[in-house]
């Protein structure tokens, strides 16, 4: 049986995991990754730690194969946006790296909207101007980061998985078009950086990779790191990589991983649609050229909001605690929580607002307050669902995924909320399997995504929606009050 090695490199944590060409897991290695906050609203890693980490776990699954030549392929996959500056010549990191949640360029993307060019930079890039996307953290990066400019022509920047393939490679300088497409720089219709875009933003063209394929022969690893050249054959985003895991491969299939944050894709296939709701267009997958799209609705806050509940607040031991406590209450007793950590992103995209618990009494308990922070998920998907039904792009059902799911309370809630069926699969780890998916399918292990789904994606179990009519109103309506009052306010 051919094995693949997947790498999932995300925000608090990278991985790495052994798959059959089944999608059968067989083993895995975990390492978490420090979070850098030096002020309110920045957040940074340190890449070197991320490619250490990233490079331990790789390589203990390659013990656990039995060597490098027992496996057919790697893909990776990796916290999307997310900015890495390093020198050319021993590729070490120049700074350390500016995370997607961070938050400092708010008022240069306010700027720069006040000035008219949010309708110019949508239309080419399906993004908005907000401090989310990689451009203007690049700018930033540059005019404040001495040693930036200093390292001259060996200065080189990319995303997370453009830095893992250029050490894993020994100085292969590429990005894959869905990690593209985040930066902000990229025309996703023609499919390249643009140069009205770079001279927009500030950022030398180049600094930055060359665009390739999401599966294919892309690279080969260096023969140093594993005991022998191993290719590398799928790179994607990770939201990507969960859609293709989830099977979402037609127009109209839509899923929501529950990571760090929550990540809703649909697919739109050929098209590439301009929201009239604060979307984003996105590149789902591209091979041999052809690009697939997908509409996404993206919430900054989700599993990190229990992970602070647990290590702020201390209100909880683990996260299996948080659905213990939901359903220790029949409701939240009218506590609403507004999870704006790291202000919100779609549909109101307020990198200035911050966040609320509401309703408080004395009645009001650590179990009240944790079944309103997971009850948040479900009404922030609710606003999602409303801007794709703007869109035109309404879901039939929803297939969720991510570490947050394997909640059942939260997966009921989910479907009650959003009166849809929903559905996990048994293997909620999709984003590696998508990029086990795209891996197989570039190594030629089979012909099409489709047929790699058909092979590896497992089985699912759904949930059906059970809450009566005026419960749901009653929730929606005390969310969206809570919200007005949070979006009035901002900082
Ligand atoms: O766009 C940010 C996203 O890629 C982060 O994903 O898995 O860390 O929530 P995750």
């Amino acid at each position: 049986m051919e094995r693949i090695l997947v790498i999932d490199e995300g925000t608090t944590s990278t991985r790495a995991i052994l798959f059959g060409a089944d999608g059968r897991e067989i083993a895995v290695a975990q390492r978490d990754l420090t979070q850098y906050y030096p002020a309110p609203g920045l957040v940074e890693h340190d890449a070197t730690e991320i490619w250490e980490r990233s490079l331990a776990c790789a390589q203990e699954m390659v013990a656990a194969a039995g060597g490098a030549e027992r496996i057919a392929a790697i893909g990776i996959t990796n916290q999307r946006e997310t900015v890495v500056f390093w020198d050319a010549v021993s590729g070490e990191p120049l700074s350390r790296a500016i995370v997607w949640q961070d938050r400092r360029t708010a008022d240069r993307c306010a700027e720069l909207r006040a000035a008219g060019h949010e309708d110019a930079v949508q239309a080419k890039t399906g993004l908005l101007l907000d401090p989310y996307f990689s451009a203007t953290k690049i700018a930033w990066a540059l005019d404040h980061w001495p040693a930036l400019r200093a390292a001259g022509d060996r200065l080189r920047c990319g995303t997370v998985e453009s830095y893992l393939v250029y050490r894993l490679t020994g100085g292969l300088h590429v990005s894959d078009a869905t990690n593209a497409s985040r930066t902000a720089l990229m025309d996703i219709h023609a499919g390249g950086w643009d140069d009205g875009l770079c001279a927009l933003f500030g950022v030398p063209r180049g600094i930055l990779p060359a665009i390739v394929d999401c599966s294919g022969a892309i690279a080969t690893t260096d023969i140093a790191l594993f005991g022998g050249a191993i290719p590398i054959t799928g790179l994607a985003g990770d939201q990507q990589a969960a859609t293709i895991g989830q099977a979402c491969l037609d127009p109209g299939q839509v899923k929501a991983t529950f990571g760090t944050g929550a990540f809703v894709l649909a697919n739109t296939g050929a098209a590439a649609p301009v929201s009239q709701h604060r979307l984003l267009t996105t590149i789902l997958h591209q091979a041999g050229g052809q690009r697939c799209y997908a509409l996404e609705g993206s919430v900054f806050v989700a599993g990190s909001m229990i992970q602070w509940l647990r290590d702020s607040l201390g209100m909880i031991v683990d996260a299996a605690e948080s659905e213990k406590l939901a359903r220790s209450v029949p409701d939240s007793g009218g506590v609403v929580v507004v999870p704006a950590l790291a202000g919100l992103g779609a549909p109101h995209w307020r990198p200035d607002v911050s966040g609320a618990i509401t309703g408080l009494s004395f009645a009001s308990g650590k179990a009240q307050i944790v079944r309103a922070a997971l009850e948040a998920m479900a009404h922030q998907m609710r606003d999602l669902k409303t801007a794709f039904v703007g869109d035109g792009a309404d879901w039939a059902d929803l297939r969720i995924d991510g570490g947050m799911v394997r909640n059942d309370w939260l997966a009921q809630d989910l479907a009650d909320v959003l009166d849809l069926t929903v559905e996990r699969p048994l293997y909620v780890e999709t984003t590696a399997i998508g990029a086990a998916m795209l891996a197989a399918t570039g190594a030629g292990l089979y012909p099409t995504l489709a047929a790699a789904a058909k092979a590896m994606r497992g089985d699912v179990e759904k949930f059906e929606p059970a809450m009566p009519a005026a419960t749901r109103t009653a929730r929606l309506a005390a969310w969206d009050g809570a919200l007005a009052s949070v979006l009035r306010r901002g900082f």
